[in-house]
């Protein structure tokens, strides 16, 4: 069984994904911790899950590296096998990615290398494109840099916004990851 902690920002839907498909007694990893950068509405599902919660917030910190220090020190008190990144959009330090070599990945709504960062859909929709699509890929030292894992394509419609175009994108990326995640723990993918 794959000991997974799932580090978010924001809503969660991604979280909710993975936290229901591990129900499933035939599903090979389990979500042990849920921890975020702030008071995340999305880890009311991991409570309601009954998983563990941790907020580090960088605010309370004097600089970016003891952040992560204690950030990485709450992570690995759960001793996972793999950290996923879902809509945690704080960018880690390279101390971070470093000690969670071949076990931390992300995933990021636009087709990489194509918009990286915090607004990869309104990028792709400001910059015209016909399709966009997701990524999942490992995590380096760079933003969204690393060695990609899986992509899917989702094709932008006449009168999308930057809303309904995302929601589409999430509705392909919470099935992708939780498959990611099931080809990881059954070393169908190997990240090292
Ligand atoms: C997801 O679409 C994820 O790819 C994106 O935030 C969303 C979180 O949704 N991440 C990034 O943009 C990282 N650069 P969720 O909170 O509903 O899972």
């Amino acid at each position: 069984m794959l000991s997974v902690v799932v580090l978010i920002s924001g809503s969660g839907s991604n979280l909710l994904a993975l936290l229901k498909a591990s129900e499933n007694p035939l599903y090979p990893a389990k979500i042990v911790a849920v921890g975020s950068d702030k008071d995340a509405a999305g880890l009311a599902h991991a409570e309601l899950f009954e998983v563990d919660t941790f907020v580090v917030e960088p605010e309370r910190f004097a600089n970016r590296d003891q952040w992560a220090k204690t950030l990485l020190a709450n992570v690995l008190h759960h001793q996972p096998d793999l950290v996923v990144l879902a809509g945690f959009m704080k960018i880690l330090p390279a101390s971070f990615v470093t000690a969670l070599r071949g076990k931390l990945i992300n995933t990021h709504p636009s087709l990489l290398p194509q918009f990286p960062g915090a607004h990869a859909v309104r990028d792709a929709l400001t910059a015209g494109v016909t399709k966009t699509g997701v990524t999942i890929h490992k995590v380096d030292e760079g933003v969204d840099t690393g060695e990609i894992i899986i992509q899917q394509e989702i094709y932008v419609e006449p009168g999308d916004t930057e809303q309904t175009l995302h929601e589409r994108i999430k509705v392909v990326e919470r099935e992708l990851l939780v498959s990611t995640v099931e080809d990881i723990a059954s070393r169908r993918i190997v990240l090292v």
